[in-house]
């Protein structure tokens, strides 16, 4: 995957996915998605301080089976405050580095940096704490005994508001 370069567009940088690149993987059906969470805070693990903002992807490589790699060698750098979008093909890794980043897993080589800092040095949770991701399949309602009701996070935070 290559990242388009901040010079370039400065109000609104694009990392680009690596569309047509032959042999890229298809996206899996969320059936056939495999790979569960299971980061565990490293021994030491410290609590994150508050977030500036800088965010470094340093020659990433990650899949989420091993033979079966997303992102290669990739390489993205975001100021702080520095809106940035990634475009790219269904499967191409684009929800992936938003999962890295968040470290809802670890890189298999590279590094994922906050204010650079490599994200495995903090505890999850003081990571979590300070990122905000709206999922793109948002679930806001279940069908329980045949009858449709919120979810318990739609619950919570219509009482917030
Ligand atoms: N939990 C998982 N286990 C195994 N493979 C997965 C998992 N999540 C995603 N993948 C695979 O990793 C690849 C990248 O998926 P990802 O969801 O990051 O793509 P995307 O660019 O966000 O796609 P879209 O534009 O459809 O949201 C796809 O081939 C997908 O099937
Ligand atoms: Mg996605």
């Amino acid at each position: 995957m290559d990242s388009g370069s901040p010079s370039e567009c400065p109000r609104f940088p694009v990392a680009t996915a690596p569309a047509e690149r032959p042999g890229f993987p298809r996206r899996r059906p969320r059936s056939q998605r495999i790979a569960k969470p299971d980061v565990k805070d490293k021994r030491g693990a410290k609590a994150a301080p508050r977030f500036k903002g800088r965010i470094d992807l340093e020659n990433v490589t990650f899949g989420y089976e091993p033979d079966r790699p997303i992102i290669e060698n990739f390489t993205l750098n975001i100021a702080p405050q520095e809106a940035v979008a990634l475009v790219g093909p269904t499967g191409s890794g684009k929800s992936t580095i938003i999962s890295l980043i968040a470290r809802f897993y670890d890189p298999a080589g590279g590094a994922v940096k906050i204010d650079g800092r490599d994200v495995r040095e903090y505890k999850q949770r003081s990571i979590r704490d300070q990122i905000s991701i709206v999922p793109q399949e948002s679930v806001l309602f279940q069908r329980r005994s045949g009858r449709i009701s919120p979810t318990a996070s739609l619950r919570r935070a219509a009482q917030k508001s």
